[in-house]
C-alpha cells in the first residue's frame, strides 16, 4: 500500500498510523468499493455521492432527474455513472443493478435513498385523507427500498458480503413533524431496515437506516413554501432556491435543535451513511442512526 507523508498535526488523534506516514487507504474509506445511491442526482444523495467518490468508491447515480444526475455523474467520472431509475419500478431497479455489475464489475454498497415528501397542501388532516397520494408516496419511498434491498440481497447474498443503508427520517419515529403517508412510510422504511437485517446478517450483510432532521434541500424547500403560500402544492418540481430561502429554512431548523452553533447540512447526512457503508460500523446492522442535533431527544425537555 504507497504511503505518503503528511506533517505531524495532521497525524494528531489518529492512533493507528505510524509516526509521520499514512496509509492512503486509512484516508480513503471506500476505496475499491462499488455503490450505488439512489436519489442521487440532488440534495442528500448529491453529497453522498460526491463523498463516496472523494473515499476511493465508484458510484452509480440512480434518479429520475436525469440532467441533474448526467451532468453530476460527468463532473466526477469515470468515478460515477448515472442510470436513469424510478425506484418504483421493479424494472428499473432490476437494470439498475445489472447496469451497476456490468459498469463496476459487483455492488458493495446500495444507499436507498430517494424519496418523496408528498401533498404538502393545507389540507393535512386525515379527514382529507387521499388514498392515490398516500399510495404514491408508499411506492417511491417503501416500495422502491424494498425493491432496493431485494435485488442488493440477490447479488449480495452469494458474495456473503455488503451493506444496505436507507433514508429513514425523525418522522419516522415520532408523529408530528409531516404529512400522514410521508410518516407512514419513514416509520416503514425503520421497520423494514430491521427485518432486512435480522435476515440478512448470517451472510455477512449489514442494513442500516439514518434518520436525519431537517436539510435545506429541494425537498424541504417545497414544503416551506408550500406552508407559506397558501394554495395546493403536489410536490413543486425542483424549482430552485436561492441562499437566502435555505438559510430560512436552516435557521428555522437551527431554533428547533437542541444542540446549539452547528448547521445541519446535505454532507452531514452523508457523513453518516460514509461510516455506515465503511470498515468502521463493521459490526453494527439493524440500526437507525439519528442525525437530528438532539432534537427528538430533547424535544419534552423541561429544561433539567
Ligand atoms: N431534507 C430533509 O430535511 C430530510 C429529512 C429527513 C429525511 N430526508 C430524506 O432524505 C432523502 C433525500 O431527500 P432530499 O432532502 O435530499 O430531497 P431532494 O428532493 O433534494 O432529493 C431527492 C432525490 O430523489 C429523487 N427521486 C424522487 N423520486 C424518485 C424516484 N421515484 N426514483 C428515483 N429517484 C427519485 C429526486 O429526483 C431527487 O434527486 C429522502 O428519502 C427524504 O425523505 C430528508
Amino acid at each position: 500500500m504507497p504511503a505518503q507523508v503528511i506533517p505531524e498535526k495532521i497525524i494528531q488523534g489518529v492512533g493507528f498510523v505510524q509516526k509521520n506516514t499514512i496509509s492512503q487507504f486509512s484516508l480513503r474509506r471506500l476505496e475499491e468499493k462499488v455503490a450505488i445511491i439512489t436519489g442521487g442526482a440532488k440534495g442528500i444523495g448529491e453529497a453522498a455521492v460526491r463523498l463516496f467518490v472523494k473515499h476511493g468508491a465508484k458510484v452509480v447515480i440512480a434518479d429520475i432527474a436525469d440532467a441533474a444526475g448526467i451532468a453530476l455523474a460527468n463532473s466526477l467520472a469515470p468515478s460515477a455513472a448515472y442510470v436513469h431509475c424510478d425506484v418504483s419500478s421493479e424494472e428499473d431497479i432490476e437494470m439498475l443493478i445489472n447496469k451497476t455489475i456490468s459498469l463496476f464489475g459487483k455492488l458493495d454498497i446500495l444507499f436507498n435513498n430517494a424519496g418523496i415528501l408528498g401533498n404538502q397542501s393545507k389540507r393535512k388532516s386525515i379527514i382529507d385523507f387521499d388514498a392515490g397520494e398516500f399510495d404514491r408516496v408508499m411506492q417511491v419511498n417503501v416500495r422502491g427500498a424494498a425493491l432496493g434491498m431485494k435485488h442488493a440481497a440477490k447479488v449480495m447474498v452469494p458474495g456473503r458480503s455488503g451493506c444496505i443503508i436507507s433514508t429513514a427520517s425523525v418522522a419516522g419515529f415520532m408523529g408530528g413533524l409531516g404529512p400522514h403517508a410521508y410518516t407512514a412510510s419513514k416509520h416503514a422504511i425503520i421497520g423494514l431496515t430491521k427485518n432486512t437485517a435480522c435476515e440478512l446478517g448470517r451472510y455477512g450483510i449489514r442494513v442500516n437506516c439514518i434518520s436525519p432532521f431537517g436539510v435545506a434541500t429541494s425537498m424541504l424547500i417545497n414544503a416551506w413554501r408550500s406552508c407559506e403560500v397558501d394554495e395546493e402544492c403536489t410536490d413543486l418540481e425542483a424549482t430552485g432556491y436561492d441562499h437566502k430561502e435555505a438559510e430560512k429554512m436552516e435557521e428555522f431548523v437551527r431554533g428547533l435543535a437542541n444542540l446549539k452553533g452547528v448547521t445541519l447540512k446535505a454532507k452531514d447526512v452523508a457523513e453518516a451513511a460514509l461510516y455506515l457503508a465503511s470498515e468502521e460500523s463493521k459490526y453494527i446492522s439493524g440500526h437507525n442512526l439519528v442525525v437530528d442535533g438532539g432534537f427528538t431527544s430533547s424535544i419534552n425537555c423541561v429544561g433539567l
